[in-house]
């Protein structure tokens, strides 16, 4: 029996670590239920580089065994190229044998990323990582439009999942608006995880 929803991304400059963060503090409000942040090395292109097994900073890196046991997963990456982060799809692919035996099917999950640019890929990007969950059986959620910031927003927060505009140099912070969407649909992920009874 499962008792935390896993926050797995990825970030190179913060960014989507920060929605994480915001994420985590929404399941955190539902009672009986935990979230477990978890992070993935960065890949290369020189085969010989090994990553230490634990990072210098930050949110240990995710096993196998983390994903297999949540009762529910919420996925983030920055976006590249309108696309998934490479670290983060690299660590999707090693999850053939949580496919094999369906250790996801029915669970909740979400997604959430960050952008240089207001139209640089967001939904794009939200919408590649759903794909690989498809896959696993999980049940897709997003951000309903009862978040009525979603109707106003000037920054980040889409019905796709929650997302942060970070602007050209990736230093501006999350907003309150973007915070407290993510935190939204971090309780909603854990109320869904309760309410199946993943746990
Ligand atoms: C290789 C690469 C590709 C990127 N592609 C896009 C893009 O398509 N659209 C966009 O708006 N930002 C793009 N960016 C910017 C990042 O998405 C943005 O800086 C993001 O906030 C970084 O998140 P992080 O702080 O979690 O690393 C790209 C950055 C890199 C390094």
């Amino acid at each position: 029996m499962s008792d935390y929803v896993l926050v797995l991304y990825y970030s190179r400059y913060g960014a989507t670590a920060e929605m994480a963060q915001r994420i985590a503090r929404g399941i955190e409000e539902v009672a009986g239920i935990e979230a477990r942040v978890r992070t993935v090395p960065e890949v290369s292109a020189v085969c010989e580089a090994v990553e230490d097994t634990i990072p210098e900073q930050g949110a240990p890196y995710a096993t196998l065994d983390d994903l297999r046991d949540c009762a529910g997963l919420a996925l983030g990456s920055p976006t590249r190229f309108g696309n998934m982060a490479a670290p983060l799809k690299h660590f999707i692919d090693t999850t053939s044998s949580l496919w094999l035996s369906g250790a996801l099917i029915d669970k909740p999950a979400a997604v959430f990323t960050s952008t240089a640019s207001l139209h640089g890929g967001q939904e794009t990007t939200l919408i590649s990582m759903m794909l690989p969950l498809l896959h696993h059986g999980m049940i897709l959620m997003g951000v309903p439009y009862s978040e009525t910031d979603l109707l106003t927003t000037k920054e980040g927060g889409t019905p796709y999942g929650p997302s942060h505009l970070a602007g050209e140099d990736s230093k501006l912070p999350v907003t309150d608006t973007e915070a407290k969407l993510c935190r939204a649909l971090g309780k909603r992920l854990a109320e869904k995880a309760v309410a199946l009874n993943i746990r």
